[in-house]
């Protein structure tokens, strides 16, 4: 890889840690707990990689080249410089709040206003250094020089972004990817120019925000914390294994089962009090695992079940979009639910949940027990639903036709989320391949 697409890179990672920092102050200052282990993998990051590593080939590669093909770059590098060797002081005195346990952090004014100060030092440090350094160094700087400063950024892996990801950062890495999730990760790249970096900063709030949650069957945990968000317009595909807690991730989300810790927002609203009930009013829509359709009622009467909660009037007009969109449901709309082969109880059981006017659509492994043509068949229906504009969360234990339509995923193992990226990205990936997609 060429050292520019290397330093960018980075440089996207860099951003995307002040977002986090900055994210985290505000849990700290509205009085929410940070474990402190995260701040130390966070702390130990920046100094081992951005520190050690980034910084110092910044300063012995890319800049001598430039001061030698740009005098007048001189002075912006000299500030540079200085910032690089002021980072390590500033982050030894952040490190200094630690070792006091969780609670000696929370709404900790002078921790917060040091990491904020932190964050908003290297953000500015980051635009400096892309506006007044690379964008001339791609013009002024010679194929020798580049050769050099790519020999030198090329013999480093990133700990935590890089393909050779560190486990002690894990934690560290899912936090950031679910407080600034775009583009990150997993060897991706989002192509073109430093735009995003702006577009990340207003992101807008996701439709389905959790937040450490956990839920128990006894003394079974079963979530144990699972961070995840869902923005508006995106598929988003949780897949795992067998027991990983998919199907309660998603009983916990349409307040089927309850919640024992942590945070569920939707559209802004904390559901941690609101019924099951409200949350379909809401527009959580849920297509359950083994898809429950009521054999003896009629196809009809099981799509009218879906919408109990819906004002009469609206109920007509829904059904005839659901039949324009499954024919076959249609024909035999009078016929039991029962007498449908296991494909078409599928699109009943999705129709149902769609006949509740999802702003969510929950779908719990609508793939289960199909043959092979059938699950292509359910893949298309759920492409169909997200180009009409529904917000898709899909939970299958058939990863790869999963992320093959996923805009991004999450990798759920035992009531944890372990890996997560674009659906393209995971795909790539080694390691998900390797356990997940059996290649
Ligand atoms: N009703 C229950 N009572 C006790 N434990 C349960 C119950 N339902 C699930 N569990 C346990 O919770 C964990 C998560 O189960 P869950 O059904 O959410 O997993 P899953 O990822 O949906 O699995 P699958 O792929 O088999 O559907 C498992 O250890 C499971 O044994
Ligand atoms: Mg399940």
């Amino acid at each position: 890889m060429h050292a520019l697409d290397i330093i960018q890179e980075e440089h996207r990672n860099l951003w995307r840690i002040a977002i986090t920092i900055d994210a985290v102050a505000n849990e700290l200052e509205a009085g929410q707990t940070v474990d402190e282990a995260f701040f130390t993998a966070l702390f130990d990051y920046i100094r081992e990689f951005m520190d050690g590593c980034h910084h110092a080939k910044e300063d012995g590669f890319l800049f001598p080249a430039m001061r030698e093909r740009s005098p007048d770059a001189a002075a912006v590098i000299e500030r540079l410089e200085a910032e690089h060797r002021e980072g390590p002081q500033h982050l030894r005195a952040l490190a200094g709040f630690l070792g006091q346990g969780n609670a000696a952090l929370v709404g900790n004014a002078a921790f917060i206003e040091g990491l904020r100060g932190y964050a908003s030092a290297l953000k500015l440090h980051v635009r400096t250094e892309e506006k007044e350094i690379i964008a001339p160094a791609r013009t002024v700087l010679l194929p020798e020089d580049w050769d050099r400063i790519t020999a030198a950024f090329g013999d480093h892996t990133d700990p935590l972004f890089g393909d050779r990801a560190r486990a002690e950062y894990r934690e560290l890495y899912h936090r950031i990817v679910s407080l600034a999730p775009d583009s990150i990760g997993l060897g991706g790249r989002s192509a073109g120019g430093f735009q995003h970096l702006d577009a990340a900063r207003t992101a807008p709030e996701p439709l389905l925000q959790v937040r450490g949650l956990t839920s128990s069957y006894g003394r079974i945990q079963a979530l144990k914390g699972i961070d995840l968000d869902v923005y508006k317009g995106e598929l988003v595909a949780l897949v795992g294994a067998n027991g990983a807690g998919k199907t309660t991730f998603l009983r916990t989300v349409s307040g089927i089962q309850p919640m024992s810790g942590g945070a569920i927002r939707f559209a802004g609203r904390d559901l941690a009090r609101v019924r099951a009930d409200r949350r379909v009013r809401a527009g959580i829509c849920h297509s359950p695992e083994g898809r429950q359709v009521f054999g003896p009622l009629s196809i009809e009467d099981n799509l009218r079940l879906g919408a109990y909660l819906r004002p009469a009037g609206q109920v007509d007009e829904d059904l005839e979009r659901v039949y324009a969109m499954f024919p076959v449901l249609q024909e035999k709309r009078l016929l039991p639910a029962g007498t449908l082969s296991g494909g078409q109880q599928q699109m009943l059981a999705i129709s149902r949940a769609l006949m509740g006017r999802p702003r969510l659509l929950l779908l719990d492994e609508p793939s289960m027990g199909l043959a092979p043509l059938l699950v292509e068949e359910v893949f298309n229906v759920i492409r169909t639903l997200k180009a009409q504009g529904i917000t898709i969360l899909l939970v299958e234990q058939n990863a790869f036709a999963a992320l093959g339509i996923a805009d991004r995923a999450y990798v759920l193992e035992t009531g944890n989320i372990v890996l997560s990226g674009t659906g393209q990205e995971m795909i790539s990936n080694e390691q998900v391949r390797a356990a997940y997609l059996g290649m």
